[in-house]
């Protein structure tokens, strides 16, 4: 987005503030859907939890995509948008049966990623069509934390129990409908998606009702000019030919499916905070923001990345800043960073703000929740409003636990 637009909507709205530019989000449909063009049946269903706002999910299932979520209550956040619950997958972990039945009864396509559930639905609800979600075994991801599909990973049914997903099937009488993996975020190698999907290919066909291969996320995307991403378009050739031959031996036409997140919303995202204090120390520029790990977590969660440019100079010279917040824990953004010359007051706009920021903020320090605003044909909409104070107390009990001061009557009579 243009910088002085960014700059007039941090003074209109005031900071921080999350900025969501939906043109981005459609160019990346658009090209992800053009990647996997040569496949006949192709379904995007969105990763609510990237960013959860309804106007986003609504702007994304009138693109045409899907809903991928992982509790009852994105399940609910996304039937509010209208959409059909059989366009929702619901891929949790570590859930209860009572939860997932909940779930099942809405109409929504169940994705189950332990033997125990499985076998417990199949046996209460034979009739309903799953999804498994299988571990591939495969070490992928950007960092430790986002790296799900590997042996030790609580995700997923192992490869080596699909056996045993089998035995289940016989003795309940269950359907098996799709076939599902997601091995981390911030997978740059394309080879990593290609060997996977040949573990999903085989599992798939040990199974005779199979509607849908769902391979996940965790595309990667560029966090800074010039940065590597995940290559789609080659993606997209290698694994629409082999899918398609997939098809042909299977007999049937299935669904290829993903369920991306930051591919679609992380760089559409624009965070903007205002800086407090410029500090120098005896080896160190701190700029102080008026913001904190709070409401962008993720380089102080797992050490991510986010480009900072100052929006209000940003033809001075670069110099070094530890770019930091106002938490009461050290909540740095980034270390001796280059970054255009920095005074009080400037904003500073952190990039690829649109994925997993918004949704992992918190009241931490009681701090109010940022507004939230959206860009559509470059006109902008408020789609959340600031917390307050109110927001704050909103369910906390007061209650009066203080001894009463007893009166004179009552002391007499002890
Ligand atoms: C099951 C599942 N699907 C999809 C995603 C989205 O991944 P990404 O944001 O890397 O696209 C995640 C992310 O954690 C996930 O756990």
């Amino acid at each position: 987005m243009e910088r002085t637009q960014l700059l007039e909507l941090a003074n209109k709205y005031g900071s921080p503030l999350y900025v969501y530019d939906t043109d981005k989000i459609a160019s990346q449909y658009k090209r992800l859907t053009g990647a996997f063009n040569s496949v006949k049946s192709l379904k995007l269903n969105y990763a609510v939890k990237a960013l959860s706002n309804v106007n986003i999910l609504k702007f994304l299932t009138n693109l045409g995509a899907g809903l991928d979520t992982v509790s009852i209550q994105e399940v609910h956040l996304s039937l509010t948008t209208g959409i059909d619950p059989k366009n929702i997958i619901y891929t949790p972990n570590g859930v209860s049966l009572q939860e997932i039945e909940e779930v099942a009864k809405l109409g929504v396509q169940i994705n189950i990623d332990n033997l125990s559930i499985l076998e417990l639905f199949g046996q209460k609800h034979p009739e309903i069509p799953v999804c498994v979600r299988i571990n591939p075994h495969i070490m992928a991801g950007g960092n430790s934390k986002i790296s799900v599909g590997h042996i030790d990973s609580k995700f997923g049914i192992s490869i080596h129990q699909v056996p045993h997903i089998k035995r289940v099937v016989e003795n309940t009488g269950m359907n098996i409908n799709g076939i599902h993996m997601h091995t981390g975020s911030d997978i740059l190698d394309i080879d990593t998606f290609l060997r996977a999907s040949e573990i999903l290919f085989d599992v798939a066909k040990q199974f005779k009702n199979i509607d849908f291969i769902d391979f996940g996320s965790g595309f990667k995307v560029p966090y800074k000019e010039g940065d590597i991403s995940t290559d789609i378009e080659q993606l997209g050739v290698q694994l629409s030919e082999r899918f398609n031959e997939f098809c042909t031996e299977y007999g049937k036409e299935i669904t290829l499916m993903f369920e991306p997140g930051k591919f679609l919303v992380s760089e559409a995202g624009s965070f903007l905070a205002k800086v407090n204090v410029v500090k120098q120390t005896t080896s160190t520029v701190f700029a102080h923001v008026d913001s904190g790990f709070n409401h962008l977590v993720r380089p102080m969660m797992y050490d991510s990345y986010h480009h900072i440019t100052n929006i209000s100079n940003p033809t001075g010279k670069d110099r070094y800043y530890s770019v930091v917040g106002y938490i009461c824990e050290t909540d740095t953004f980034a270390s001796n960073r280059r970054i255009s010359e920095i005074s009080e007051e400037d904003v500073l706009c952190f990039h690829n703000a649109g994925a997993y920021c918004f949704s992992m903020a918190s009241n931490y320090n009681s701090r109010y929740i940022p507004a939230e605003v959206m860009v559509v044909n470059g006109k902008e909409y408020l789609i959340r409003k600031r917390q307050t104070m109110q927001d704050i107390l909103h369910n906390q009990v007061v209650v009066d636990f203080a001894p009463k001061n007893k009166t004179k009557k009552e002391k007499v009579t002890a």
